[in-house]
C-alpha cells in the first residue's frame, strides 16, 4: 500500500524533531558554559566560540573587507609610528601576543621591535600552530613558542615564559569583547604578569559615526554574517547541538547607550534546538547575543589603563581618530 503524499510528510516531520543531540566534542566544562548561556532568559554565547579553524579564517577574511576599517587603520598607525613605538619599548624583549591569530600583525613589527622571543597566545590551537610554523621559516633568529590558552580564563603564563622584559601585545581592539568592568579586571591581570620592566602595546577602536560602525559589522557580501553563523556549526560540534544555520539571521548594530556594537543571531522561524544535556525553543525573532565590541574615547581608555595599574606613555592615532594604539608601562615598579 502506498501512503498518500500528505501522510508521508507527516511521518517525516516528527521524526526530525525528536532527533537526539549529536556527538559532543567539547569537554564537560565547555558544554556546561554553552548550556548556561543558551538557557539564560536572554540567550548568549561567548565570542571565543567564533574561533574554530573556519571561524579564524573567516575573521581573516573580515579583516580584508573594505567596510572593516579597524585592521587597516591600525596597520597604518603601526606603519607610520612603529619606529617610535620600538624606540619607547627597546629591543630584545619577550613579545607576548594575546589572541595572536595568524600572527601577522606582530610579525610585521618584528623588524622594528626586534624581539628575542615571541609567544603567540590563542584559543584556536591548530590555526595557531600552523601560523607559528610559517613564522619560524621567516624569522629563524626569533624563538617562537606558541601557547594555546583561553583568555576568558585567569591569565596564568607557564614558567617557560621569561619574566624579564615582558612586552604584551594586544592589538585589533580585542579588548572590546570585554565589558569595561571586565576589561579592567583583564588588564589588571596583564599588569600583574608584566613585572617592573615590561609593558603593554594595545590597540583600541574608537567611537565614531554609527553608520561606519554598523557597516563594519554588517558588510555587503555577508562575510561577517557567515562568521556569526559559523558559531552555530561550532556549537553543534562542541555541544552536540542540532542548530540549523539556515534558520538563523545575522543581526549587528551600534548600541549608543552602551557604546558597543552588538551582534546577535535571530531565529527566522519558531524553532527548537537540542544539545548534550539541554534543549530550548526560540520564538520567531528571538535572538542569541553572540558578541559585544565596545568602542572607547582616547581619554576613556586611558582612564581604564590607569585603573588597571598602568601608566600610559604613548598614544598614536590615525588622522580621522578612528583607532588608537597605546603603550602602557607599570605605574610603579
Ligand atoms: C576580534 C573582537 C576585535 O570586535 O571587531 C569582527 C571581532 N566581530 N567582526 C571586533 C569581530 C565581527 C573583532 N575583534
Amino acid at each position: 500500500m502506498t501512503l498518500p503524499r500528505a501522510a508521508a510528510i507527516h511521518v517525516i516531520a516528527p521524526e526530525k524533531s525528536i532527533k537526539p543531540a549529536g556527538i559532543a566534542h567539547g569537554d564537560a566544562a565547555t558544554i556546561a558554559e554553552i548550556s548556561a548561556g543558551l538557557l539564560a532568559p536572554q540567550a548568549s554565547t561567548s565570542p571565543k566560540y567564533f574561533y574554530d579553524s573556519l571561524g579564524s579564517h573567516l575573521f581573516e577574511a573580515i579583516c580584508e573587507l573594505p567596510e572593516y576599517y579597524p585592521t587597516r587603520t591600525e596597520a597604518a598607525i603601526f606603519a607610520g609610528h612603529g619606529a617610535g613605538m620600538a624606540e619607547l619599548i627597546g629591543p630584545d624583549m619577550t613579545l607576548i601576543d594575546l589572541g595572536a591569530g595568524n600572527c601577522a600583525k606582530a610579525a610585521s613589527l618584528f623588524p622594528l621591535l626586534q624581539p628575542r622571543e615571541y609567544v603567540p597566545v590563542d584559543i584556536s590551537g591548530e590555526f595557531l600552530h600552523q601560523s607559528a610554523a610559517q613564522l619560524r621559516q621567516r624569522f629563524p633568529d626569533v624563538a617562537i613558542n606558541p601557547l594555546v590558552m583561553d583568555l576568558s580564563q585567569p591569565l596564568a603564563l607557564p614558567p617557560s615564559v621569561p619574566v624579564a622584559r615582558r612586552q604584551f601585545f594586544y592589538p585589533g581592539s580585542s579588548i572590546g569583547n570585554f565589558t569595561p568592568h571586565d576589561a579592567v579586571a583583564f588588564l589588571r591581570q596583564v599588569r600583574e604578569n608584566v613585572g617592573g620592566d615590561g609593558g603593554l602595546l594595545i590597540g583600541v577602536d574608537l567611537v565614531k559615526d554609527p553608520s561606519v560602525l554598523d557597516a563594519a559589522y554588517d558588510d555587503a557580501i555577508g562575510v561577517t554574517a557567515a562568521f556569526n553563523l559559523n558559531l552555530l556549526r561550532h556549537l553543534n560540534h562542541l555541544a552536540g547541538a542540532d542548530f540549523d544555520p539556515q534558520q538563523w539571521r545575522h543581526v549587528a548594530f551600534f548600541n549608543d547607550a552602551e557604546s558597543r556594537i552588538e551582534m546577535h543571531l535571530e531565529a527566522r522561524v519558531a524553532l527548537a534546538v537540542r544539545w548534550r544535556g539541554g534543549e530550548r525553543s526560540f520564538a520567531q525573532g528571538e535572538r542569541i547575543h553572540t558578541e559585544n565590541s565596545y568602542k572607547y574615547t582616547v581619554p576613556g581608555f586611558r582612564d581604564l589603563l590607569s585603573e588597571a595599574g598602568f601608566r600610559v606613555d604613548g598614544i598614536w592615532t590615525d588622522d580621522a581618530h578612528w583607532f588608537a594604539v597605546m603603550h602602557a608601562a607599570a605605574a610603579y615598579a
